[in-house]
C-alpha cells in the first residue's frame, strides 16, 4: 500500500491542506511548530483504519475533540479558544496491482462510514490469514520522536501469537522494543534446536547490516541472555548499552525488519526487500551525526526498497542526501482567505507552481535547490536561514556594527536633539563590544572623532 495523498480541514492547526506523497521517500521540513508531526499524525489516525474490527492492538487513534482547529477569539480582555467545525481528514492510496485509488475520509465522532473501503481491504486480508493462507500484508508503522524512551513493557508471553500481531503497536508513536527482544530470543533456540537456519533472524540481520554503519552482526547472545551487535570500531555490544544513536537506529531497523518478517513469512529471506508498505518517522535525524544523517534515507531506501517512508526532520544533512525523494516543505503555506484552500508560494519550476495551483496541494521543493549543493547553499536556499555559516551572536554583532558606524555618519549632519537619540542609540549598539577592551576603546574613540562623545550624565553635553 502507498499513500498518494492526504488533506486535512479544520485539523489542528491546518484550516484547509493537500499534500501529496513520494512512491518511496517524503521528507517534511519547517520550522518548529509549522506541523510535520501534525502531518503523521493524521496519516496515523488514517491509516488506523485499517484496522478497524481487527483484534490487534495497533496503539492508532482516531480524531478527537482536542483536534479541532481551534481559533483564538479576544473579548473584552476575556480570550476563548472556540473549536473549528468541519473537522475531517481524507486520504488516497494506491494498492498492489491495482490501478485505482482507493479514498476514505473521517470525521470528528464517526465509525467509519465513509471508510468503508478502506475497511474492507483491511478485513479481507486478515480473513485470509484466518484461513490459513499467506496474503502479502502491508507494514504500517509510526515511529515517534519520543521512540528512545517511551517504551511499551507489556510483553507477557513469548509463544508464537497470531500473524497479525506483528501490527502490535505499529501506530503508536512509542517503540515496542521489547517484543522485538523477546521474538529474537525464541526464533534463535528454536533455530539451535533444529539445527536449520530460519530465514526471518536472517531478515534482520540483513537490515541491520545494511542501516547501521560498521554493524558485522547482530545475534541474540545467549550466555549474556541479551541482543548483542558487533561493530568495528566498538566490537561486541549488548543492545542496551548502546550509544543513544546507535540504539534509535538499531531498535527502529530491526523493528521494520522483524515486522515484515512476520507478516510476510511467504518470502522468506527476502521479506524486508519485497514487504510493501508505508513507514512514518518523526525526526528521523534524531541522535545522528552529521555523518550517519547523510547516508540513513539511502540505507533505509536499500534495506527496505518496497516501503513507503514518509520523514520529517530539521536536519540539512539529510535535506541534501535526499536524492529521488520529495522534500516538502511546509513554511510555505500560504495563509488561505476565506473559502480558499492552503497554496505553497515557493519560488518553484513553473510546473510545480502550475501544477500546485490547480489542484490547491503543497508543491515540493525542486531538486535543483539542494541536490548537489553545499549545506551552506541549503540552509540559505531552503530552510531561509540567512549568512549560515555565521553564528547568531557573530550576526547579531556584525549587525550592530555595521549600524554603529552608519550613525556615526549620520550624526555628523545631525540637529542637537536628534544627536542625543543617536547616542542613546550608539551607547546600546556598544553594549555587547564591552568585553573586548580594545575595540570598545576605538569605538569610544569614533565616536569621539564623529562628535558624538558619550555623555557623562545623561542625554544633553
Ligand atoms: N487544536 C489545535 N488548533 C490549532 N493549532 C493547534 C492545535 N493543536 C496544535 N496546534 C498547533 O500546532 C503546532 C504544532 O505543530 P507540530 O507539532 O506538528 O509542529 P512540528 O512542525 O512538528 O514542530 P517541531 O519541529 O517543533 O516538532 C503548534 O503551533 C500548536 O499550537
Ligand atoms: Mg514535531
Amino acid at each position: 500500500m502507498q499513500i498518494k495523498q492526504i488533506e486535512m480541514s479544520n485539523f489542528r492547526k491546518y484550516e484547509s491542506a493537500r499534500i501529496q506523497f513520494h512512491p518511496q521517500f517524503t521528507l517534511l521540513i519547517g520550522n518548529n511548530a509549522s506541523g510535520k508531526t501534525t502531518i503523521l499524525d493524521a496519516l496515523a489516525m488514517l491509516l488506523s483504519t485499517y484496522f478497524q474490527g481487527a483484534q490487534v492492538v495497533t496503539g492508532g487513534t482516531t480524531l478527537r475533540k482536542s483536534d479541532a482547529r481551534y481559533i483564538v477569539i479576544e473579548k473584552e480582555g476575556q480570550v476563548f479558544l472556540e473549536p473549528a467545525h468541519g473537522v475531517w481528514l481524507k486520504a488516497s492510496a494506491v494498492f498492489p496491482d491495482e490501478d485505482h485509488a482507493v479514498e476514505w475520509i473521517r470525521e470528528l465522532g464517526d465509525r467509519g462510514g465513509k471508510a468503508k473501503d478502506f475497511i474492507a481491504k483491511g478485513a479481507e486480508v486478515r480473513e485470509r490469514v484466518a484461513k490459513g493462507l499467506s496474503p502479502e500484508l502491508p507494514l504500517l508503522c509510526y515511529y515517534g520522536a519520543g521512540r528512545l524512551w517511551e517504551l511499551h513493557r507489556d510483553v507477557k508471553t513469548e509463544r508464537p501469537g497470531s500473524q497479525l500481531d506483528a501490527y502490535r503497536y505499529c501506530l503508536d508513536p512509542k517503540s515496542d522494543q521489547y517484543v522485538l527482544l523477546k521474538w529474537f530470543k525464541r526464533l534463535t533456540l528454536s533455530e539451535l534446536q533444529r539445527k536449520t537456519e530460519i530465514p526471518a533472524l536472517q531478515v534482520v540481520r540483513d537490515a541491520i547490516l545494511t542501516c547501521i554503519p560498521g554493524a558485522k552482526n547482530f545475534i541474540f547472545d545467549i550466555n549474556e541472555g541479551a541482543l548483542v551487535i558487533e561493530l568495528e570500531r566498538e566490537g561486541i555490544v549488548r543492545f542496551g548499552d548502546l550509544s543513544d544513536g546507535f540504539r534509535n537506529m538499531v531498535a527502529m531497523v530491526a523493528d521494520i525488519a522483524h515486522r515484515c518478517a512476520k507478516l510476510n513469512p511467504q518470502f522468506g529471506g527476502a521479506a524486508a526487500k519485497r514487504t510493501k508498505g508505508t513507514i512514518l518517522i518523526d525526526e528521523i535525524d534524531l541522535h545522528l551525526h552529521p555523518k550517519w544523517q547523510r547516508r540513513v534515507i539511502p540505507d533505509l531506501k536499500s534495506a527496505f526498497p518496497n516501503i513507503q517512508f514518509i520523514a520529517t526532520t530539521h536536519s540539512p544533512f539529510i535535506i541534501q542526501s535526499a536524492h529521488a525523494v520529495e522534500v516538502i516543505d511546509l513554511d510555505n503555506f500560504m495563509t488561505s482567505l476565506p473559502g480558499e484552500e492552503n497554496i505553497a508560494k515557493q519560488e518553484s519550476t513553473a510546473e510545480h507552481v502550475s501544477s500546485a495551483q490547480q489542484n490547491n496541494m503543497a508543491a515540493v521543493v525542486p531538486e535543483t535547490m539542494y541536490a548537489d549543493k553545499s549545506i551552506e547553499d541549503i540552509v540559505e536556499a531552503v530552510m531561509d536561514v540567512p549568512v549560515p555559516q555565521r553564528s547568531h551572536r557573530y550576526q547579531e554583532m556584525f549587525d550592530a556594527a555595521k549600524e554603529y558606524f552608519l550613525l556615526l555618519e549620520e550624526g555628523k549632519q545631525a540637529s542637537n536633539e536628534e544627536k542625543n537619540t543617536i547616542k542613546r542609540r550608539l551607547d546600546a549598539l556598544s553594549a555587547p563590544f564591552s568585553e573586548n577592551v580594545a575595540y570598545h576603546a576605538f569605538l569610544e574613540m569614533e565616536r569621539v572623532y564623529a562628535g558624538l562623545k558619550r555623555s557623562p550624565e545623561g542625554d544633553d553635553e
